[in-house]
C-alpha cells in the first residue's frame, strides 16, 4: 500500500445548489432555473488539491450511510459549481460523528505521514486530538481554523506548526480587523505568541502574509494578478497546495512555498466551482515541481 505523505482529518459535504434570480421570501415558493449537486467540505477540498499536485494522500472523515455518503466515496473526484448570491445551510451530519475511536484506528496513518492537515468542520475536540497525535509523532501539523471559533482552546496553537487562516478568521481569532498586509502581520505575531511556529494569513487577490519564530518579521507574499471568475474554495486550494509543498519540498524556503501556493490558488479562481476549479499537476508549469 502506498505510504501516505499528506493526511487530512476533516469534513466531506455534498452541496445541493439551486440557482434562482432572487431569494424567496419567508413561506414563498419560487422557481429555480438550475439545480445541481457538488462535492465539498474543507477537508476533502484540501485533500483533493494536494492529491492533484501529486501527493500521496489519505482522508480521515465520516460520511452518512445514505446515497450522499455512498456517492461521496464513489465519486470523490466529481465536482460541483456555485456562483452568485447564496444561502448556505450546513447539516454537518456524519462529520460530527467522527470520533476519538475512529482517530485511534487511523492513528498509524497520521503518525506515518509527513504532514497532517485539519480544520474545524468536525468536532473541535477531534481536530485537537488529531493535532496532538501528529505533533507528538513528529508529523508537521497544518491547522486551518475554519470556520473560526473565538474561544479556541489554547492547545490548538501549541500543537500547530503552521496556522493558516483568512482575513475574517484572523479577526475572529484575534479581534483585529484585517484590511491589509500590515494588519495581517500583526495578527500573525499574536498567533505566534499563542504558541504556533508559523502563521500565515491569506489576503485573497493580495496573496498572503507569513511570519514565523525563525523569521519574526512579517513578510508579504503577493499573488499574481488574474481575472477571478469564482473564488469559492480558493482558501482550500491554497491550504492543499501548501500541504503538498511542505510534504514534498520540506527544505524549500517558506516564502517560495507560499509563492507557489498563491499561484495554484490563483488558478482555482479563474474557473467556476470548488473542486472543479482545482488544477492538476499535468496542466501546471514544470517550474512548480
Ligand atoms: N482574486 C484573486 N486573484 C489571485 N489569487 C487569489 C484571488 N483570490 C484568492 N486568491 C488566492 O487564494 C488564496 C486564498 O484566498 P482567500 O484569502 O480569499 O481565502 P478564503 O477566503 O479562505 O477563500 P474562499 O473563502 O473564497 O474559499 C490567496 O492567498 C491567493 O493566493
Ligand atoms: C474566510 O473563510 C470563511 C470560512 O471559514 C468564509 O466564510 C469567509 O467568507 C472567508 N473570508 C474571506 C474574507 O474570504
Amino acid at each position: 500500500m502506498a505510504v501516505t505523505e499528506v493526511v487530512v482529518v476533516g469534513s466531506c459535504m455534498t452541496d445541493l445548489v439551486s440557482l434562482t434570480t432572487r431569494l424567496p421570501k419567508a413561506g414563498e415558493t419560487i422557481h429555480g432555473h438550475r439545480f445541481f449537486t457538488g462535492f465539498g467540505g474543507k477537508g476533502a477540498n484540501q485533500c483533493i488539491q494536494a492529491a492533484r499536485l501529486g501527493a500521496k494522500t489519505s482522508m480521515i472523515c465520516k460520511v452518512g450511510k445514505d446515497s450522499f455518503g455512498k456517492d461521496y466515496i464513489e465519486n470523490f473526484k466529481k465536482n460541483g459549481i456555485t456562483t452568485g448570491q447564496n444561502f448556505i445551510v450546513i447539516v454537518a451530519g456524519a462529520n460530527l460523528l467522527l470520533s476519538s475511536d475512529d482517530l485511534k484506528r487511523a492513528a498509524h496513518v497520521i503518525s506515518e505521514a509527513k504532514v497532517m492537515v485539519c480544520q474545524l468542520e468536525v468536532t473541535p475536540a477531534i481536530s485537537l486530538e488529531a493535532l496532538k497525535i501528529a505533533h507528538t509523532s513528529g508529523v508537521k501539523t497544518l491547522f486551518n481554523p475554519a470556520p473560526a471559533l473565538a474561544d479556541l482552546d489554547p492547545q490548538f496553537y501549541t500543537h500547530s506548526d503552521i496556522i493558516c487562516c483568512n482575513e475574517s478568521e484572523a479577526e475572529i481569532l484575534t479581534g483585529i480587523a484585517v484590511g491589509n498586509a500590515e494588519d495581517a502581520g500583526r495578527v500573525g505575531l499574536i498567533l505566534l505568541e499563542r504558541g504556533c511556529k508559523t502563521a500565515i494569513v491569506t489576503l485573497g487577490p493580495d496573496g498572503c502574509v507569513m511570519v514565523s519564530t525563525k523569521e519574526p518579521v512579517p513578510k508579504h507574499v503577493p499573488a499574481k494578478k488574474v481575472t477571478a471568475v469564482d473564488t469559492t474554495g480558493a482558501g482550500d486550494s491554497f491550504v492543499g497546495a501548501l500541504a503538498y509543498y511542505l510534504a514534498y519540498y520540506p527544505s524549500l524556503p517558506l516564502e517560495e512555498i507560499l509563492m507557489k501556493s498563491n499561484f495554484i490558488a490563483s488558478i482555482s479562481v479563474q474557473a467556476t466551482g470548488t473542486q472543479a476549479s482545482y488544477p492538476y499537476r499535468k496542466d501546471l508549469p514544470q517550474e512548480l515541481f
